[in-house]
């Protein structure tokens, strides 16, 4: 769950730039939500306030019921790496490690041993369909399959928050389609908590809610109605 009450962001010492401006909404526990705006409507600005890594102005934010701004460095950086996955635009892969070692530094950075690390990275890898390109580096991937790397060590925490800025934006339809596919796959069997920023109206319809960003506030919001997409046909995994 994640929820902003009355959250503002002003960049400058004179707050001269007004990122976002008094905004409250709630994204319900399992509820999929799309953030679209034109170019420099706020939309980044809002997931790095959700995840932690910038702080607004004024206002609360809360995951999971917890008020971000209670928590000190340390608190906020062990919730954002087990409560929150995201996913970019470009993918933001380790280029030197392998498909298995992106996706188990998560795990690595919370101190387990190795061996937990790889068994738990390569069942996740195989959940995304990957698990024959473990041992690839990110350049001898296609872009698809290094959005599915990106899920899986978004996702190896099963974390209840998954946050997307623009998942498709740097894949074809096809390949855009194959990775909402699979997001949807997870939401079905995570039930996360999803907030994707996209321009993309693919992206949007994957989500049960349409808010459209503008000036730093929320100037609509739209259901969609959906209740899945339909069902992936023959799995794509094995190239
Ligand atoms: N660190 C910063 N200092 C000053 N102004 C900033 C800073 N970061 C963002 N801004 C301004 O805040 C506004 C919102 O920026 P933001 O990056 O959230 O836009 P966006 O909706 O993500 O745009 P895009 O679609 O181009 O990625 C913009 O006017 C931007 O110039
Ligand atoms: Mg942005």
């Amino acid at each position: 769950m994640i929820q902003m009450t009355n959250v503002s962001k002003v960049y400058g010492d004179q707050g001269t730039v007004k990122a976002l401006l008094n905004l409250n909404f709630k994204v319900e526990q399992g509820e999929r939500v799309a953030v679209m705006g034109p170019s420099g409507s706020g939309k980044s600005t809002l997931l790095n306030l959700i995840c932690g890594l910038d702080e607004p102005t004024s206002g609360s934010i809360k995951l999971e019921g917890v008020e971000l701004a209670s928590l000190n460095d340390d608190r906020r950086t062990r919730l954002r790496r087990e409560k929150i996955g995201m996913i970019f635009q470009t993918f933001n892969l380790l280029p030197t490690l392998t498909a298995l070692e992106n996706v188990a530094l998560p795990l690595r950075l919370q101190g387990l041993r190795r061996h937990v690390t790889e068994e738990r990275a390569t069942s996740m890898l195989d959940r995304v369909g990957l698990k024959i390109r473990a041992h690839h580096r990110p350049d001898e991937l296609s872009g698809g399959e290094r959005q599915r790397v990106a899920i899986a060590r978004a996702l190896i925490f099963r974390p209840p928050i998954l946050l997307g800025d623009e998942p498709t934006g740097n894949l074809d339809s096809a390949t855009g389609e194959e990775i909402l596919r699979l997001l949807d796959d997870l939401h079905r069997e995570y039930n996360n908590t999803v907030l994707l920023v996209t321009h993309n109206d693919l992206a949007a319809a994957f989500c049960d809610r349409i808010l459209t960003l503008r000036d730093g506030q929320f100037i609509k919001e739209m259901r969609t109605g959906r209740t899945g997409i339909s069902p992936a046909g023959e799995k794509s995994g094995e190239k």
